[in-house]
């Protein structure tokens, strides 16, 4: 259990910031057993008054020494220079959780030492407000309670799969992507609205609240889409005659090759 661990997060950012503030808030692990580190004293400074007990520290070393768990948040461009520099302070049993967009467990592996357990997970940006989405693979040496332990870290800012490795690239073009797809469609029903003599405001809070409503129901209701679509298409009616619009336009089809070119993209990234 995470609450029997130190976890230490090297590159509190964006990320890092939203799973320290989910593990914490969800009281699943105690504020001082959290390591937070990043470059910038004052960054850490406000963290440290944002999460009472929090330890912050500018030195990554110090950090990994201490841990049972580390996370690894920091921008691919940094990875280089700070797995060189903690590398050494890892004993073989820490578990290390990586979120580096296209960095396999089998890199990660040899970075840290051939039977390091790993795990790499790809969240999206919503982890930000506690409603992100997140595959995790483990790699050759993470055992069950291994991944179990990442389960918790991103289970406490949303959703998590499990997906074999070979999927991760299809992950980064779905969920990983899937927020621009989704911020598009609200700029365009707002838009639409707009075009219909809507005041700018109004229309963007009710495309919002429509994107989000939509998928509160689905989720909560955990019925398939096309049968939610149905109980809002009244025979005649308006929203089926946008539907066959929609339809018309290959809506489906445009977003099945938009995530396709993503993964393809992302395969890309990885081999250079
Ligand atoms: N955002 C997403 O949608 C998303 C989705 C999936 C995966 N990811 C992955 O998540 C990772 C982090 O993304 P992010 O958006 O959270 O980036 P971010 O906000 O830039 O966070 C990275 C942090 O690392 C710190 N840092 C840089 N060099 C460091 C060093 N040498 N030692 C310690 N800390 C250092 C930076 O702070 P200082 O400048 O103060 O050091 C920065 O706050 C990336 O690898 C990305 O691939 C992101």
């Amino acid at each position: 259990m995470l609450s029997d661990e130190t976890v230490a997060v090297i590159g509190a950012g964006n990320i890092g910031r939203a799973l320290i503030g989910g593990m914490i808030d969800s009281n699943l692990i105690a504020a001082d057993h959290v390591i937070a580190t990043r470059r910038t004293a004052s960054a850490l400074d406000a963290m440290e008054d944002e999460f009472p007990g929090l330890r912050t520290t500018t030195d990554n070393v110090a950090a990994v020494q201490e841990a049972s768990v580390v996370l690894l948040t920091i921008k691919p461009q940094s990875r280089a220079e700070v797995v060189t520099e903690i590398r050494e302070h890892i004993e073989r049993d820490v578990l290390v959780v990586s979120v580096l967009a296209g960095i396999t467990t089998e890199r990660l592996q040899l970075a840290f030492g051939q039977d390091q357990p790993v795990v790499r997970a790809m969240p999206n940006t919503p982890a930000l407000v506690d409603a992100g989405a997140t595959a995790l693979s483990a790699g050759t040496y993470a055992t069950e309670p291994h991944l179990a332990l990442a389960r918790e870290v991103f289970e406490a800012v949303g959703e998590v799969v499990d997906v074999p490795e070979e999927q991760m690239d299809a992950v980064t073009g779905l969920s990983g992507s899937g927020p621009a797809y989704v911020y598009m469609f609200i700029e365009a029903l707002t838009d639409a609205g707009v075009k219909q003599g809507m005041g700018r405001a109004d229309a963007a809070k009710l495309a919002r609240q429509t994107v989000y409503g939509a998928a509160k129901l689905a989720i909560e209701t955990g019925k398939h889409p096309a049968i939610l679509r149905d109980e809002v298409t009244t025979p005649g009616g308006t929203a089926i005659a946008a539907v066959s619009s929609l339809e018309e336009h290959g809506l489906r089809t445009m977003l099945i090759n938009a995530v396709g070119t993503a993964t393809q993209r992302s395969k890309e990234l990885n081999e250079e």
